[in-house]
């Protein structure tokens, strides 16, 4: 890893790079299942909600389940296993009161589960790897969790096409690795890629560090198989980039967070591993030089830019005080830079990629946009050099509780949001930080506060009022988390009420019982 300083000079071109590297499994680490320490209080408790006109699991209920997934550990009960792993979220926010697990290994189990579900009127709340940041992967009640972990199979990679085939219970990090030995790569990357799985990440069209190159996973996504709530299995399993036969049903499960149908296969386009990849992180003193330098980053790396990301110094203060990964770009006094900006290429020829580089960083150095920065080539340094940006997160959850909130503003807005909240909180005793960080390449902040526990006062002061400074801007109150049980009642924020009633006509065609991850997602 190299400081960069004004007079530059850049690594020799390393033809043999690998892929970014993996962060630690934050979800295992910190929450591992079954651990009952700092449970949230009940989502029923928490919040005016009434349960929904279902049965409650029986002993017949159990007994049918036990028959249809004979294999040992199929079905977990709350009483045998402990099951506040599968209730609780991965933010410690929210607390179902599920009595069973079902973890069915072949998409015919998933079929026979739901079909008897919705001849007894039983709710379902499908889980992928529990990572989802809304509320929307644990039950709200005592629904039902169908955990698609058993499903993880990888059917087929065609390395001429780059299409990969594969059960919805993947994790996103043995995929990527399995893709990357085979020359490809995932089009979609994140920080919780060692516990996420590929169901989960359809199902929430998550965004991640490589949107701004390889698009929404709307454009990835080749082909589905998923199973209605009646128990239809829908085989829109294609492997072919184009098929205009009708209505593009796959489109239909991206984003539906488990309320239209549970996923049980995926067909992907996975583009290319690029041969060479290179990672600077830069330290800068306004946000207008954040937005500067990623004008100038769009129009000289061109191509090979395939992600462009920033934190602000409130972000790298929390990730070095609670995970004591302190910066390489500190000022000569100390101090934090008050934003970080991460630029990664990834291209084909790492001389032509380097040169690019190398006068793209120069020409910002020169204008004195960048006060700072480093820069890296080689796998184990790229990876260091994530590593703030990555974990921030998971950092924050050691202040307590988190203030989520994930919006989509016009790029002159991003960062204007958090100083208008920090200027809303000031003085509040209450709060320890507020944060911003995010993908800028697509205008999406992440604004996160934080407060010892979670504080009724400290919620009022942001909600509406954050609304309605998005809908003001017309921007999108979740622009890649998804709505699940959290945004569910903001959704009018961002959609009009046509849009919205047609969301409902399609929830009640598919699962005319609405038994399928009920209180989430359709207001
Ligand atoms: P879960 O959390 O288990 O479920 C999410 C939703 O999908 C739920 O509504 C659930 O019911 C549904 N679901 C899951 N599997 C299926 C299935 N097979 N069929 C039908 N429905 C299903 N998101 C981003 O967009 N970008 C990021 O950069 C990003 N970074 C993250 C970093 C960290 C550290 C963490 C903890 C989360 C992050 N997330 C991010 C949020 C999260 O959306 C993603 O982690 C991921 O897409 C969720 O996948 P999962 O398998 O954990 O799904
Ligand atoms: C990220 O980009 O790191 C994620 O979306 C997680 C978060 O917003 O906390
Ligand atoms: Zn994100």
């Amino acid at each position: 890893m190299r400081r960069l300083s004004r007079a530059i000079h850049l690594p020799a071109a390393s033809a043999k790079l690998l892929a970014r590297g993996t962060t630690p499994t934050t979800t295992t680490t910190l929450f591992a299942r079954g651990n009952s320490s700092g449970l949230p209080p009940q989502t029923a408790e928490r919040y005016a909600i009434a349960r929904g006109k279902f049965q409650v699991l029986s002993q017949q209920h159990l007994d049918h389940f036990r028959r249809l997934l004979p294999s040992s550990g199929s079905v977990l009960t709350a009483e045998e296993d402990g099951l506040d792993g599968y209730n609780v979220d991965w933010l410690k926010t929210v607390r179902g009161q599920s009595r069973v697990v079902l973890k069915p290994s072949t998409t015919e189990e998933v079929s026979a589960i739901l079909r008897y579900c919705s001849e007894h009127s039983l709710a379902v709340c499908p889980q992928g790897g529990n990572t989802g940041l809304v509320g929307g992967s644990v039950p709200v009640f005592d629904e039902i969790v169908l955990s698609m972990s058993r499903m993880d199979k990888i059917i087929s990679v065609d390395e001429i096409s780059g299409t990969l085939v594969c059960e919805a219970g993947c994790i996103l990090e043995r995929i990527s690795d399995h893709l990357a030995e085979k020359g490809l790569r995932m089009p979609l990357d994140l920080g919780a890629k060692g516990s996420c799985q590929l169901g989960g990440n359809i199902s929430t069209n998550a965004g991640g560090l490589r949107l701004l190159r390889y698009g929404s996973l709307h454009g990835s996504i080749l082909g589905a198989e998923f199973v209605m709530a009646d128990g239809t299995v829908i085989d829109v399993l294609s492997e072919m980039r184009k098929d205009n036969t009708g209505y593009d049903l796959k489109q239909l499960i991206v984003g539906s967070e488990g309320t239209l149908g549970v996923v049980t296969k995926l067909s992907f386009a996975c583009p290319p591993k690029p041969a060479s990849e290179a990672v600077a992180l830069l330290a800068c003193d306004s946000f207008e030089d954040v937005l500067c330098l990623f004008r100038e980053a769009r129009q000289g790396l061109a191509e090979i830019l395939s992600a462009f990301e920033f934190y602000d110094a409130a972000s790298a203060g929390v990730a070095r005080e609670h995970l004591g990964l302190s910066s390489p770009l500190l000022r000569d006094d100390g101090t934090e830079s008050p934003f970080y900006v991460l630029v990664e290429t990834g291209g084909s020829n790492a001389r032509h990629d380097e040169e690019k580089v190398h006068a793209f960083l120069e020409r910002m150095l020169s204008t004195g946009r960048v006060q700072n920065g480093t820069m890296a080539t080689e796998p184990s340094k790229i990876k260091a050099l994530w590593a703030t940006r990555e974990r921030i997160t998971e950092a924050l959850l050691h202040d307590g509780y988190v203030y989520k909130y994930d919006v989509s503003l016009p790029l002159r807005d991003l960062y204007g949001a958090v100083e208008a909240t920090r200027e809303r909180l000031a003085g509040h005793p209450g709060v320890t930080r507020v944060v911003g960080f995010g993908h800028v390449g697509d205008g999406n902040l992440h604004l996160n506060i934080t407060s010892p526990q979670y504080e009724e006062a400290i919620a009022d002061l942001l909600e509406p009022w954050l609304w309605e400074q998005v809908a003001a801007a017309r921007g999108s109150i979740s622009a890649e988390h998804g709505v699940g049980f959290k945004k569910r009642d903001v959704l009018g924020y961002s959609k009009s009420p046509e849009a919205l009633s047609l969301m409902r006509q399609l929830k009640d065609t598919m699962d005319p019982k609405g038994i399928l991850n009920p209180y989430k997602t359709v207001p």
